[in-house]
């Protein structure tokens, strides 16, 4: 296949070097950000009076035809071609002739590739973001149906306090909802448009960047030609936030597993998100929460991959960072795929309120509260921590609950001890009462939903 840049050379690409070489493989991807791209430089030489009007119509009409004829299937992308620059540029010229071998003035693959990436990478934040914004949806629907479903919340997997699932899952709601500012605070920097650096130096060629940026949607050009091609930030910025989103679908999908373990029960999966066994037909496994946990190391992989492929590159274009596609391209379908399959397993879950509850009851999950009702009165915490500490011992040794042993017995412990312990230790007084910003009890709730629900509009 003949090359972009054959004139130099004397002798034939070896094979293996030109397969080596070549990216259409994985940047054929790219066909429709490579042809918006072109479409806006042709317009823009137009413009400029870098090109007649009518080599800027040809050659519009030819790209515009291209796009079609591909998008349509008439057209295959010619993987023979060494990346989808060359594919484009020789079609175009196959089709409308001279005009098509001056697409190129002003402009390098350096900073072609370097505006196609940001171009089909900008569509990515965007996609990420909106289903992020359907993930969060339907966490926002569970969390209202659940305010009152009690539940036990846990510190190093151990009962702690009893809480809401609502206000568990609120905590899941919160890491989303930053994931979800994320993409938009990279879009917001990654939005200047890098064509027209030319290969590192700019060009000579009077280009008005400044109207290709509007064109494709930038909110300018970048101010540094070298920068502009050798820049990858935006990148790693983006692979960093869909690894903590990774992350936090790991975590969830972690108590998800829990959950639905036989010690558990509080919740079951769905059928259509639940496989079975080859060999013990019993079996439900929460295979998707198990896929998705393991998918995160993949996406830390593609990250570290980026990483260590551009450190210690000097400037400017470098062919390592071709490196980045496969990886990039790796994250972003890994990561959407994985959010859309979590949602619809999300949505789905029926939640055991029974089991929960019963599981809030047992543990001494109230022990805080038992002690905060001694100090109610007048005993100094310190002293109430200990005289629950004993309590609890003391229950533990007959087999008992707090709220289930006789007051008599409580008070050979302490005679503080009145009528009212039971109803400050009762699972409903230990959630209710806790009414600080950001706890569980229902008012408290109430008022963040009122801000999450605005989140979603
Ligand atoms: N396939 C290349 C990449 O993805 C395009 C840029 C090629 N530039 C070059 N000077 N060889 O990075």
């Amino acid at each position: 296949m003949a090359q972009l840049w054959g004139g130099r050379f004397t002798k034939e690409t070896d094979k293996l070097v030109y397969a080596f070489n070549a990216s259409i493989g994985f940047d054929k991807r790219l066909f429709r950000q490579d042809i918006e791209g072109s479409l806006a430089h042709v317009k823009m030489l137009g413009k400029q009076g870098i090109l007649t009007k009518e080599e800027t119509d040809k050659i519009t009409d030819g790209l515009v035809s291209i796009r079609k004829d591909v998008e349509s299937g008439v057209l295959a992308i010619d993987e023979s071609y060494e990346d989808i620059h060359s594919f484009v540029e020789a079609v175009l010229t196959e089709r409308i002739g001279e005009a098509g071998k001056k697409l190129h003035t002003g402009r390098s693959r350096n900073d072609q590739v370097a505006l196609d990436m940001r171009l089909y990478t900008r569509i990515q934040v965007e996609t990420v973001e909106e289903l992020l914004k359907e993930l969060l949806t339907v966490l926002l629907r569970i969390m209202e149906e659940n305010l009152d479903t009690y539940m036990p919340g846990f510190t190093h997997l151990q009962k702690a306090q009893p809480l809401t699932l609502s206000h568990h899952l609120g905590a899941y709601f919160e890491m989303f909802q930053r994931d979800r500012l994320r993409m938009r605070d990279i879009r917001a920097r990654m939005n200047f448009c890098p064509l027209g650096a030319g290969a590192l130096a700019g060009t000579t060629f009077p280009l008005d960047r400044e109207y290709t940026a509007e064109l494709l949607g930038f909110d300018g050009p970048t101010l540094n030609s070298m920068d502009s091609v050798s820049d990858r930030d935006y990148l790693l910025e983006f692979l960093s936030a869909l690894s903590i989103v990774m992350m936090h679908l790991s975590r969830f999908s972690e108590e998800i597993i829990i959950w639905n373990s036989d010690e558990y029960k509080f919740i079951e999966i769905d059928d259509a998100y639940s496989t079975g066994s080859s060999i013990m037909p019993q079996k439900k496994n929460p295979d998707i929460a198990e896929l998705v946990r393991g998918k995160a190391g993949r996406v830390y992989g593609d990250l570290m991959a980026l990483f260590t492929v551009m450190k210690g590159l000097p400037l400017a274009y470098n062919k390592d960072m071709q490196e980045d596609k496969e990886a990039a391209f790796d994250a972003f379908d890994t990561v959407k795929n994985c959010i859309v399959l979590f949602t619809g397993m999300l949505d789905t879950i029926k939640f055991r309120k029974d089991r929960m509850a019963e599981s809030a009851m047992r543990g001494f999950t109230n022990a805080t509260d038992a002690a905060d009702y001694l100090v109610g009165k007048g005993v100094p915490f310190r002293e109430a921590h200990g005289i629950v500490g004993r309590l609890v011992l003391y229950c533990i040794e007959k087999n008992t609950s707090i709220d289930a042993l006789p007051l008599a017995e409580m008070r050979t412990i302490s005679n503080k001890f009145e009528e009212d312990i039971y109803e400050a230790v009762s699972l409903k007084t230990c959630v209710e009462k806790r009414l600080t910003t950001g706890a569980p009890g229902r008012a408290a709730m109430e008022k963040v939903l009122a801000v999450y629900r605005e989140y979603l509009v």
